[in-house]
């Protein structure tokens, strides 16, 4: 009796002991549902203020999945300096509240840029120290404005061409030396952020990539205060991996903090109309995914800024509308909002790095 009496005491000790275990690795596995808890670097997106309000899904994800936010048009000068005297921070602002309120990092894009300038910018006439004026007044309003409230800023955006020349732009045409000023401009206005030149298919493009390794050693040498750089990483299923990585490399040599800054990964960039998302592309794009973080995480710690991707679902990606192509397919959630394949791909695959 005694014998039998202890044997259910010892039964009833592991099948607590079991309940314990299994209730730890449910919360592990829930805990381990989340990219974020994988990486050891700020994981983020850029989003959209009216789809924060309107649609829950996409911001249960803004609020869940990431630790960083951008936002993808906001503060970018046509939207945030409509007209010479008025700046208008109201988009930009509901962003930021948000990042606040679910504890996110923020990060600031763009200062300077090319595209999507007001008409008001575009019709400016003046001489080079109106221009001057102009840059530097933006420039300050709005760095001034999210002081304290932005991790960095991506201050100049795209500069370079394709062969490694100065893009024409509003400012290179205006401006001599319009991105060392900016960057210094930025510095004075917000001297904690952390600040980033920012561009776009170096891979395969060795002059482009060599202007902004040149760049870069230039404003160093001056002691203009450049931090990081941005790759935003707008690739697709058949980018290659070797100029990728290459471009990876180069860009970690120059000690500066890096930032996959826009990432989405194409699945039909030749916009076939009759493309079918099936499988065996969706899993070429996974193992892109996988390449692309398993690279990232063998950078320094210490030049992990983060990596964001460019929106959140399929049906929230740029490359829909901008490039009139309905059937693309980019990023990890689906037009439902669902993780795809590729998202619990990533996990499994980072989990052995760990
Ligand atoms: O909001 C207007 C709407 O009122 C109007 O009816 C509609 C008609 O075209 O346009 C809407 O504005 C669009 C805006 O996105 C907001 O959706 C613009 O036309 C469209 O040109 C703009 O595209 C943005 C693009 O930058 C502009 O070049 C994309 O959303 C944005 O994802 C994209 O982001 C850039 C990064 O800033 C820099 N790197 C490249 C990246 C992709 O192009």
């Amino acid at each position: 009796m005694k014998q039998f009496s202890y044997f259910v005491k010892l039964n009833l000790h592991s099948m607590k002991l079991i309940t314990l275990l299994l209730g730890l690795s449910y919360c592990l596995s829930a805990q381990d549902t989340y990219l974020k808890n994988i990486v050891k670097f700020p994981l983020g997106a850029s989003v959209n203020p009216r789809m924060l309000n309107e649609n829950e899904a996409y911001r249960n994800i803004a609020k869940e999945e990431w630790t960083s936010l951008t936002a993808e048009n906001h503060m970018k000068m046509m939207l945030i300096h409509p007209a010479a005297d008025r700046f208008d921070f109201t988009k930009g602002d509901e962003i930021v509240a948000f990042a606040a309120k679910t504890g996110k990092r923020m990060h600031g894009h763009t200062l300077v840029w090319h595209n999507q300038v007001p008409q008001w910018m575009k019709d400016f006439q003046g001489d080079q120290q109106a221009w001057e004026e102009l840059l530097k007044n933006h420039i300050q309003t709005v760095a001034s404005h999210y002081k304290g409230k932005m991790a960095g800023w991506d201050v100049v955006n795209e500069s370079f061409l394709d062969d490694g020349s100065l893009r024409p732009s509003l400012w290179a045409d205006h401006i001599p030396d319009y991105i060392a000023k900016s960057f210094q401009w930025a510095h004075e206005a917000d001297p904690d952020a952390i600040l980033f030149y920012n561009d776009y298919g170096q891979d395969g493009k060795p002059k482009k990539m060599q202007a902004i390794l040149d760049l870069v050693s230039d404003l160093k040498r001056r002691g203009i205060p450049i931090h990081g750089l941005g790759l935003q990483m707008h690739i697709n299923v058949d980018s290659k991996r070797n100029e990728l990585q290459e471009v990876l490399d180069k860009s970690v040599a120059t000690g500066l903090k890096i930032h996959l800054s826009e990432l989405d990964i194409a699945v039909n960039p030749k916009n076939n109309p009759d493309f079918v998302y099936e499988e065996k592309v969706a899993s070429a794009q996974a193992e892109q995914f996988n390449f692309v973080f398993k690279s990232y995480m063998m950078i320094p710690a210490a030049q992990q800024y983060g990596i964001t991707f460019w929106n959140i679902s399929d049906k929230d990606s740029w490359l829909r509308g901008y490039f009139k192509r309905p059937k693309e397919y980019p990023l990890l959630f689906d037009d439902n909002y669902a993780k795809k394949p590729a998202y619990t791909s990533l996990i499994n695959a980072l989990h052995s790095l760990n």
